[in-house]
């Protein structure tokens, strides 16, 4: 994760640091190229000889030692870096996305050059203004900044690079937006990587009691209030979903909250996250081959508490509460078996068919007990949830399914502006009846067909007429679409900054209102 100090510097020639950065606009023609009058006469020089023409990824680095005519530069290197076409974005994210790219990219250069000290001068558009360009550049530049290398012996080549040290902005005009801006993309960003790192630590460092751990530090750091709810409080509750599924593991489970309360808030936001620190799926056991992967089915968990980190430094004027159920899903001697009936928080019971379907099981507590407990305005949860989403929308979009069309539309605005798009899939009785069971209220599977919206049919059943919002990343938490400020492989950190848009842009009062 980034450690860079970030700031504004519009001193482009006395920048004296590793690598200077222009941007450049893709043209059709030499002369129709735009940019930096530093960097002019090399950018047409390689467009002549087709190196070079703005397409959005293309570098090209420059040495500006006397005689390059670059004598004004005193940085050791430049990089010109293509930006495409601001003006044809029609893939969501749109042209903040574009921007988050380059900053994903330089970042990568940044890697490649082993670069500690970075100046961008930040490009000029009218597709966006200087705030947004700068936040999302900074948020590229962070996102893309990431590794995880903490079990890499010291010695090893992947800790070569430690990463930016410092990242200045350049302005054109002194414009105060800017600074604003890469605040607002720098936390988001270090948000993510937060939630990233917590996702690529093994399953066993990162247990229930971690969750918990991390919680209490940063409630501790941010003064925000923090439950923790033991096995013996669930106990005393009823929540028999999330006890169900730990029942097989040696490892307590925990119910954590943190509150963030401001006094003077009109309403309070719910956000809940699928806190399964290691799916095996249990004695309806999962298959082998890439079953390591399923130490990544906590990033829901990750999202809604690196959320709070954002929110937490922010202080916005709306409460936001955040709620994981933690634990694993193993087929321990004592572990709940298909065909088990279970009681839930809000007293319904439920047929575990299948013990892989936990997540449902551990959310519909969370769910149920976050509604009681803090009156909100609107819930949202956010869970690794179902294959099924995978098969339907694959890596590039998460599911969306809402009882609620103001929420559902703050959400599919919120991810879009984070480069994060959601898509809504419907919910309705057809697809409640197939979770009806013959012994329980409900049962935790509903067949072979849109196995995404019965799982969202289940934990409706525990969220009464709250406003409500569910989002199914089972295939976007890792092997998101590759972008340059997303690694190919490993976890994304999804989730986190679309709920740090939704809460910057909430529309007060707006559940209350009929559409
Ligand atoms: N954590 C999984 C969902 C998942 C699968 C996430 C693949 C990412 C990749 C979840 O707990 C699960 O096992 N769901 C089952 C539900 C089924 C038993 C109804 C699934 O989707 O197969
Ligand atoms: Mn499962
Ligand atoms: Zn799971």
């Amino acid at each position: 994760m980034t450690t860079a100090q970030f700031k504004v510097d519009d001193n482009v020639a006395g920048f004296q640091g590793d690598l200077l950065v222009f941007c450049v606009n893709q043209a059709e023609t030499k002369e129709k190229i735009v940019c930096h009058h530093l960097v002019e006469n090399q950018v047409r020089a390689a467009f002549d000889l087709g190196d070079f023409s703005g397409k959005e990824g293309q570098t090209l680095v420059l040495y500006p030692f006397s005689g390059t005519g670059l004598t004004d530069v005193r940085a050791a290197r430049i990089l010109v870096l293509g930006l495409g076409d601001p003006s044809d974005q029609t893939e969501p994210g749109g042209v903040r996305d574009l921007f988050r790219r380059a900053g994903g990219t330089i970042a990568r250069q940044c890697e490649a050059l082993k670069v500690a000290t970075l100046m961008v001068a930040l490009p000029e558009t009218s597709f966006l203004d200087p705030g947004q360009t700068a936040e999302c550049l900074v948020e590229g530049i962070c996102l893309g900044d990431y590794r995880f290398v903490k079990y890499k012996q010291a010695q090893s080549k992947e800790r070569e690079y430690s990463g930016l040290q410092q990242v200045c902005l350049a302005r054109v005009n002194t414009d105060p937006a800017v600074e604003t801006g890469m605040g607002l993309g720098r936390r988001a960003a270090l948000a993510a990587c937060e939630a990233r790192n917590m996702a690529n630590e093994p399953a066993n460092a990162w247990t229930a009691s971690a969750f918990a751990a991390f919680a209490q530090a940063l409630a501790k750091t941010h003064s925000l209030g923090c439950r923790i709810l033991e096995k013996s409080d669930m106990e005393r509750l009823g929540m028999g979903g999330i006890l169900a599924v730990n029942q097989g593991s040696g490892e307590p489970p925990k119910l954590v909250v943190l509150e963030y309360l401001p006094e003077q808030r009109s309403e309070t936001l719910l956000l809940v996250g699928k806190g399964v620190t290691f799916d095996s799926g249990g004695i309806s056991l999962k298959p082998a081959p890439g079953m390591e992967k399923m130490k990544y089915d906590m990033c829901g968990g990750a999202a809604v508490l690196c959320a709070m980190q954002a929110v937490a430094e922010e202080r916005p004027d709306v409460g936001v509460v955040a709620i994981v159920p933690a634990t694993d899903n193993l087929a321990g001697g004592l572990a709940v078996k298909p065909g088990d009936v279970i009681r839930h928080f809000n007293g319904k019971t439920a047929e575990i068919v299948n013990t892989d379907a936990e997540g449902r099981m551990i959310l519909a507590d969370a769910l149920a007990w976050g509604i009681d407990a803090y009156h909100p305005c609107c819930v949202v949860d956010i869970a690794t949830l179902t294959g099924a989403v995978v098969m339907g929308l694959g890596h590039h979009y998460s599911g969306l399914m809402a009882n609620n069309e103001t929420l559902a539309r703050c959400l599919e605005q919120a991810g879009e502006r984070a480069g994060e798009p959601l898509w809504r899939l419907p919910l309705g009785k057809a697809y409640a009846k197939q979770i009806e069971s013959k012994v329980a209220d409900i049962r935790n599977i509903g067949g072979k067909s849109a196995g995404a919206i019965t799982a969202a049919a289940y934990l409706e059943n525990f969220v009464g007429d709250t406003p409500w919002a569910h989002m199914d990343i089972a295939g976007t938490a890792w092997d998101f679409t590759e972008k340059s400020y997303v690694a190919k492989e490993g976890p994304s950190g999804i989730g986190v900054r679309t709920l740090v848009a939704l809460i910057r842009t909430w529309p007060k009062g707006a559940m209350a209102q009929p559409l």
